[in-house]
């Protein structure tokens, strides 16, 4: 069920250069269903701005009703949310959207999980329950430059993790499909930049492959067509999905990216 809620912020920490982790207590955290779904949240009072701004759900714990987001710090909505201060009360709808299917995979199976940028944090709780589930976890975390980089001890919790910068200043240089070539793995689970998402579907076509898409979004839950993208299958383009309510996840090939 979708809850709309005043949350009290726990904490909000920049983690690396212009990203926040921030942590809220939440009943709705009870609602989640699977990684990769997310939240809207109404970052001021005032109508300016006048949109939710819609973020994934990073982590969450449902004994202690924790739920942990990660964003950049980009425009006007986020540089507002940034301001605010542990012990506030953040107005948030969720959980919105449908998120990675981790029944999908078997115990035993290696799965890659590939992020970029802002695309990593919703990989966390992911890589988190597929651990637990006993799925050999890979990850390949891409960012444009050092000073950009978070979570990368987080993700070695579970398994081997490689990281990429653009500009060679960490890990490897150059891009995630970089380090994927080298690697033998059965699944990929993936979310960030579209030219990221559409290079490994290309690339990948023989793999079990669930992609996590952004669009501009409006109402967050299938009421205003804001989000819509073509289905693969109609190549007339006459029908669409919503990426809000029948996403953000998708299988590789059901929709156009
Ligand atoms: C399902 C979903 C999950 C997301 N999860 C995260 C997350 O975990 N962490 C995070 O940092 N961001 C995430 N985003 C992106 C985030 O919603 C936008 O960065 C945010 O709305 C920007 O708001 P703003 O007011 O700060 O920037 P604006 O002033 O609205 O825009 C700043 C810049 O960002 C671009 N932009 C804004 N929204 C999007 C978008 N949805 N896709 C692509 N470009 C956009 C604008 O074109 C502009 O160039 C997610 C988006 C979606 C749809
Ligand atoms: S944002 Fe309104 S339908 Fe998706």
């Amino acid at each position: 069920m979708i809850r709309k809620e005043l949350c009290k912020i726990v904490s909000q920490d920049e983690i690396a250069q212009d990203i926040f982790e921030l942590v809220v207590e939440a009943e709705l955290v009870n609602e989640i269903s699977e990684p990769g779904q997310f939240v809207h949240i109404r970052v001021s009072n005032s109508w300016d701005p006048s949109l939710r701004r819609p973020i994934s759900i990073s982590s969450y714990d449902k004994k202690s009703k924790k739920l942990t987001m990660i964003y950049r710090k980009e425009g006007k909505g986020t540089s507002l949310l940034a301001k605010m201060k542990p012990g506030m009360d953040l107005d948030i709808l969720g959980p919105l959207g449908n998120g990675f299917p981790v029944d999908k995979v078997d115990a035993g199976e290696t799965v890659l999980l590939v992020g970029g940028g802002i695309g990593v944090p919703p990989l966390h709780e992911l890589s988190n329950q597929l651990k637990a589930k006993g799925v050999n976890v890979i990850h390949i975390l891409g960012f444009q430059t050092e000073s950009a980089v978070f979570y990368e001890n987080e993700f070695m919790k579970n398994g081997e993790t490689f990281v990429t910068t653009v500009d060679g200043t960490y890990g490897r240089k150059g891009f995630v499909t970089d380090v994927m070539k080298e690697l033998t793995f059965d699944s990929i689970y993936t979310c960030g930049p579209t030219p990221m998402l559409r290079a490994i579907q290309q690339n990948y076509q023989d793999k079990k492959l669930f992609l996590s898409l952004e669009e501009r979004m409006g109402c967050g839950v299938g009421a205003c067509f804001a989000c819509v993208c073509k289905k693969a299958d109609d190549p007339q383009g006459v029908s669409y999905k919503k990426v809000c309510s029948d996403g953000p996840v998708f299988r590789a090939g059901e929709v156009v990216i």
